[in-house]
């Protein structure tokens, strides 16, 4: 079993850049994705646990707690969080110290993905798809060096009630959203939607995709369509796409990733 373990959620792969950033630093990792259930949910000869995710909707992204819940990390082994959201942190690292208390926690912005809602550069600093990159590396250099010492955050994370009702209330919208999904004939019938999909809820039929029922709201098939044929709505027709330049479609898709 690798020294380190990282569970990771990430939709557009900003989490998954700074899950490998900050594995290269420590060595020895295995980054296991969370975008479905895990593959693994026993760490027990972990020294360290750590939990790197999004920020969606003011809490933590669709089935991500019920992942954490699974997840046992035996007394005595330093454990850490990482959020990145567009402007606020919200209430997911609150919910994951409740079941897994954290020795050492942090936030960082980076790109906004929530294209219905935003353009993606509206973040917090406001920065360039490149100054934000910059930006989140030198974060996860300064997360992975703390990491690495095994240091220790004395604050407990902020519950933020607010967000923890904005979360709540959250799931339903996604819910709405999904029902708004439209295939413009921009669409090559290529499949990368249905592949990008964490929830295998879009399959191709008659050369375009079908969605299902089991909407996350990740956008994911949104973010990656090389043809820019997927909408909610009208918004999104005039928004500018955005992946994390970092990290590829397979490396997103995968169950794991060891870092040497
Ligand atoms: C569906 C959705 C909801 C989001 N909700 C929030 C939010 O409530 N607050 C915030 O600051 N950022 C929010 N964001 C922005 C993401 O947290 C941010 O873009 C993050 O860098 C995405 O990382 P990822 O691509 O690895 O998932 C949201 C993004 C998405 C796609």
């Amino acid at each position: 079993m690798a020294e380190n373990i990282i569970f990771c959620y990430s939709a557009t792969g900003n989490c998954l850049d700074m899950a490998k950033n900050i594995a290269k630093a420590l060595g020895d990792t295995e980054i296991v994705m969370m975008r479905a259930f895990p593959v693994k949910t026993d760490t027990a000869e972990a020294r360290r646990v750590g939990f790197v995710f999004s920020c969606n909707g003011g809490g933590l992204p669709v089935g991500v707690l019920d992942s954490v819940r699974a997840v046992s990390v035996s007394a005595g082994t330093y454990t850490f969080g990482v959020v990145q959201c567009a402007a606020y942190m919200g209430t997911g690292l609150y919910q994951i110290d409740q079941i897994h208390p954290l020795d050492y926690w942090a936030s960082a912005t980076h790109q906004c993905g929530c294209i219905w809602l935003m353009p993606h550069t509206l973040m917090m600093p406001m920065l360039s798809a490149k100054a934000a990159q910059k930006r989140s590396e030198k974060l996860a250099a300064r997360f992975a060096g703390d990491i690495k010492e095994m240091k220790r955050t004395e604050k407990r994370p902020p519950q933020r009630r607010l967000n923890a009702l904005e979360s709540k209330v959250f799931t339903d919208l996604v819910a709405r959203k999904a029902k708004q999904y439209r295939v413009s004939d921009k669409c090559v019938g290529c499949g990368i939607c249905a592949r990008a999909c964490p929830r295998q809820n879009i399959h191709i039929s008659g050369g375009i995709p079908i969605f299902g029922q089991d909407c996350i709201g990740c956008l994911s098939c949104i973010q990656f369509c090389p043809q820019e044929a997927i909408n909610v709505g009208k918004v999104t027709e005039k928004r500018e796409r955005y992946t994390n330049p970092n990290v590829t479609l397979a490396e997103l898709t995968s169950e794991s990733i060891y870092i040497k």
